[in-house]
C-alpha cells in the first residue's frame, strides 16, 4: 500500500511514522508513506498556501492552486483509489472504515487547515471526507496520522503476531478483555486465577465473557448493535 499525505505543516508528521510498528511496516516494504509539503507546490514568490476567505472577516483558507498542482502531479504517476480530506465535518472514522481503507493500493490524505480548504477542492478533487471525532483539531495532520496508523496495522504482515489485529477491540464489534502480565501477585493485587490455569479453552471463554461484559457496561450502544450475534 502507498499513502501520500499532503500538508502545509509536514513537520507534524515526521515522528509518527518513524517508530515502532509503523516504522517496521515501511522497512518490511508493506507500506510506503510519502509526505508532501504543500508549500513546494505554491507558485507565488511568497510560497503562500492560504489566503483570506471571501466574504468573511477572519480566517485563512487553503488555496486551490497548490493543492491542484500537487494532486495532479501525484495522479499523473499512478492511479489513486481514494483522495481523502481530513475535516471535522467528514464521515466519522471507525474500525470498519479502517478495514476498508486497508484493502486499497494507493491513497492520498490531504490535511485540512484551521478554517478549511477552498470548497472547490472538496467538490472536484476529494473522494472521501473523514473526521476522527466530534471535536476540532488545529489542523488535519494528527487526524491523518491517526487514520494512517489504524489502517497500516491492518495490512497483513504488519503485526508480527498475525492474529493480534483480529483480537483488537472493535474488530468483532466488542471491546478487548483486560490483560495482565507478571507478577501474578503485586502487593496482594492478584491476576484472575483462570489466566494462570493454562487451560486454553477456559481462558478463551473467560476472555469472551469479559469482552461482552465490558462492551455492555462501557459501550452500551455498541453492545445493542451486536448482541443479536452473541450466543448468550
Ligand atoms: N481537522 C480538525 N478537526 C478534525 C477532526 N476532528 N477530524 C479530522 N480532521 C480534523
Amino acid at each position: 500500500m502507498r499513502i501520500d499525505i499532503i500538508s502545509c505543516v509536514p513537520q507534524l508528521l515526521e515522528s509518527p511514522f518513524q517508530h515502532s510498528i509503523l516504522k517496521r511496516a515501511q522497512q518490511k516494504g508493506l507500506v510506503e508513506i510519502h509526505i508532501h509539503n504543500l508549500r513546494d507546490y505554491a507558485s507565488d514568490k511568497y510560497k503562500s498556501v492560504d489566503d483570506y476567505a471571501f466574504g468573511h472577516e477572519a480566517g485563512m483558507v487553503l488555496k486551490i492552486e497548490p493543492i491542484a498542482k500537487c494532486l495532479r502531479s501525484l495522479q499523473s504517476q499512478r492511479k489513486y483509489d481514494e483522495i481523502i480530506y481530513t475535516s471535522p465535518d467528514g464521515e466519522t472514522f471507525d474500525q470498519k472504515s479502517a478495514n476498508r481503507l486497508s484493502l486499497l493500493q494507493n491513497i492520498i490524505i490531504l490535511c485540512g487547515h484551521y478554517k478549511g480548504v477552498d470548497e472547490r477542492v472538496r467538490e472536484h478533487f476529494i473522494t472521501k471526507e473523514i473526521s476522527i471525532g466530534d471535536y476540532v483539531l488545529s489542523g488535519g495532520e494528527l487526524a491523518a496520522a491517526v487514520i494512517a496508523d489504524a489502517v497500516i496495522r491492518l495490512i497483513p504482515g504488519v503485526l508480527s503476531d498475525e492474529t493480534s489485529a483480529l483480537t483488537d477491540s472493535f474488530q468483532d464489534g466488542l471491546i478487548a478483555p483486560p490483560v495482565y502480565t507478571r507478577p501474578a501477585d503485586f502487593e496482594g493485587m492478584k491476576v484472575p486465577e483462570i489466566l494462570l490455569s493454562g487451560h486454553t479453552a477456559k481462558i478463551s471463554a473467560w476472555n469472551l465473557e469479559q469482552s461482552i461484559k465490558r462492551t455492555k457496561e462501557r459501550r452500551p450502544a455498541l453492545y445493542e448493535k451486536i448482541k443479536h450475534h452473541l450466543s448468550h
